[in-house]
C-alpha cells in the first residue's frame, strides 16, 4: 500500500495526523485541503510571467472555502467572480472591491447593480448585456468578455472559447461594441477572454492570448487585459503524467506582451484566472469503504463517495487517482481490477470503473486525489445526502475544520411550513 501511495507520502499530505484518525475524528466523506501546496501553487502562478504589472486573479468557481480564499489573498491573488454569492464570500475573505472581477454571463440588471453599487468591474459578454449595462450605469467603466474562436479543455463540457459556445463576443462586432460604448459614453478598460479548462500544453493558450491581443489593438483605452484560466494539472500522476511545462509557457507569454506593449504603446495590465491549479491538488477526498461485493464478473467496492460529493467522474468521466489507507492490519500486494461505486441510487454513480488498485477491503479509507477543485463546489444534498465536512492541514501539520459537515437541519431549513 505504501508504495501506491506515493503521492501523499512525498508530500507529507495529512501533517501530523493519518486518513484514518482524519475520518473517525471529522466523520466521513470528508474533503482535506493542505495549505503548503495551496501557498505553493499561488505562488506558481504569481511568477508565471515575467512582465511588472502581471496579477493573478483566483477564479473563486473552483473552491469557494472562505478558509482557501483568505489564504489566496495572503498569497497576493485577485479574485473573479461568476454571480453575487461569489463577490459576497470574496468580501468576507477581505477582498477589495478593486481586487475582483465578476465576469458575467446572462446575469440580471439587478446582479448588475449589486456588483456596480459596490464599485466592482463588470465583464459582460454580449452586445445586448452591453446595452443593459450602459442604461443601469451610463458613463462607466466597463470590461468585455471575447471569443476570438479558440478553444480548449478536458471534455466539450468545458471548453468555452471557440465558434460553438455560448461565451464573449466574436470580433466581428467590434463595431456595434464601439457604438454602444459611445452611446453609453462607457469606458471599455479591460477585455477579456477564457478559451476553456485544463489544457497540458501551452499552444492553444498562446494562440488564444494572440488572437485576444490582436482585438485589444482596436481599443485605446485598456488598463488591462485577462488572458483566461485552464492550466491544466496532471490528473495521473500515479501513472507518471507530465507536468504542464510552466517555465516554457511562461517564457512564451512573457514574449508575447513585451511585444504587444511595443505596439501598444503603452504599459497595460496582464492577468490570468487559474481556478483548478490553485486549488486541484491541495486536495483529496476521503471516503470509507463499507462493502466489497462479486457482482457477475465485476468486483465493486461500495462506498460513501456517491457523485453528490464529487461529480467530476460522473459528469465529465474525469480520472481521479485513488490512495488506498488502511489502520493496523498488513497490508496486502495483490492488485486487481476494480470499480469503485458510492451510495447513490443510480447505477452510473461510479468513480473509478475498472480500475487496477491494491486488494481493498471493508474498513479501508479511500483518498480520491486532486479533488480541491470542482469538488466541493460541485457537491449536492441528492439523495438527501449531507454535503461533507473540510478540513485544512495548516503549516504546522495540524487539522483544523474549516466547514462542518451539513446536518439533518440544513436539508430542511428552507421548507415553508
Ligand atoms: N475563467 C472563466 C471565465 C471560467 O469560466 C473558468 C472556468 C475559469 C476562469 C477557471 O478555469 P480553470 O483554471 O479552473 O480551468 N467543472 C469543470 C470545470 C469547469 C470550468 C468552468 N470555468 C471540471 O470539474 O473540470
Amino acid at each position: 500500500l505504501k508504495e501506491h501511495n506515493k503521492v501523499t507520502e512525498a508530500t507529507n499530505f495529512y501533517g501530523n495526523t493519518t486518513p484514518a484518525a482524519l475520518v473517525e475524528e471529522f466523520g466521513s466523506p470528508l474533503y482535506v485541503y493542505n495549505e503548503r501546496i495551496l501557498r505553493e501553487r499561488c505562488q506558481e502562478m504569481k511568477n508565471l510571467v515575467d512582465y511588472p504589472r502581471f496579477s493573478v486573479n483566483y477564479s473563486v468557481k473552483a473552491n469557494g472555502n472562505l478558509s482557501i480564499l483568505k489564504i489566496a489573498r495572503e498569497e497576493g491573488l485577485n479574485a473573479d467572480a461568476m454571480s453575487p454569492g461569489e463577490i459576497h464570500v470574496e468580501e468576507m475573505a477581505g477582498f477589495e472591491p478593486s481586487q475582483i472581477l465578476f465576469i458575467t454571463n446572462n446575469v440580471s440588471a439587478e446582479e448588475m447593480r449589486y456588483a456596480i453599487e459596490r464599485n466592482i468591474l463588470i465583464s459582460v459578454d454580449s452586445i445586448p448585456q452591453l446595452e443593459t449595462f450602459g442604461q443601469i450605469n451610463p458613463g462607466g467603466k466597463v470590461c468585455i468578455r471575447f471569443n476570438p474562436g479558440v478553444g480548449a479543455g478536458h471534455h466539450e463540457k468545458v471548453v468555452t472559447g471557440g465558434k460553438k459556445t455560448k461565451f464573449g463576443v466574436a470580433p466581428e462586432r467590434i463595431d456595434d461594441v464601439k457604438a454602444i460604448l459611445a452611446k453609453y459614453e462607457l469606458t471599455l478598460v479591460g477585455i477579456n477572454q477564457h478559451i476553456g479548462s485544463l489544457f497540458m500544453e501551452g499552444d492553444k493558450y498562446v494562440e488564444g492570448v494572440q488572437s485576444v491581443l490582436e482585438i485589444a489593438k482596436n481599443f485605446d483605452t485598456l488598463e488591462f487585459i485577462d488572458m483566461g484560466g485552464g492550466f491544466g494539472i496532471p490528473y495521473k500522476k500515479l501513472s507518471g503524467q507530465p507536468r504542464l511545462d510552466l517555465k516554457d509557457l511562461g517564457e512564451r507569454l512573457s514574449a508575447v506582451i513585451k511585444q504587444f506593449v511595443q505596439e501598444y504603446g503603452r504599459e497595460i495590465t496582464f492577468k490570468i484566472e487559474p481556478g483548478r491549479y490553485i486549488v486541484a491538488e491541495c486536495g483529496t477526498l476521503l471516503g470509507s469503504v463499507y462493502a466489497v461485493k462479486q457482482n457477475y464478473d465485476t468486483k465493486y467496492i461500495g462506498t460513501d463517495l456517491g457523485f453528490n460529493v464529487l461529480k467530476r467522474p460522473v459528469m465529465y468521466d474525469s480520472h481521479h487517482d485513488i490512495e488506498v489507507y488502511r489502520a493496523g492490519s498488513q497490508p496486502s500486494t495483490k492488485e486487481e481490477p476494480v470499480t469503485v461505486v458510492g451510495n447513490i441510487c443510480e447505477s452510473g454513480d461510479i468513480i473509478a470503473k475498472d480500475r487496477v488498485l491494491p486488494e481493498i477491503f471493508q474498513g479501508d479509507v479511500l483518498g480520491i486525489l486532486d479533488s480541491g477543485a470542482y469538488g466541493y463546489c460541485m457537491a449536492s444534498n441528492y439523495n438527501n445526502r449531507l454535503r461533507p465536512a473540510e478540513v485544512l492541514i495548516d503549516l504546522e501539520g495540524n487539522a483544523r475544520l474549516i466547514r462542518r459537515r451539513d446536518t439533518l437541519e440544513d436539508i430542511v431549513r428552507n421548507f415553508n411550513f
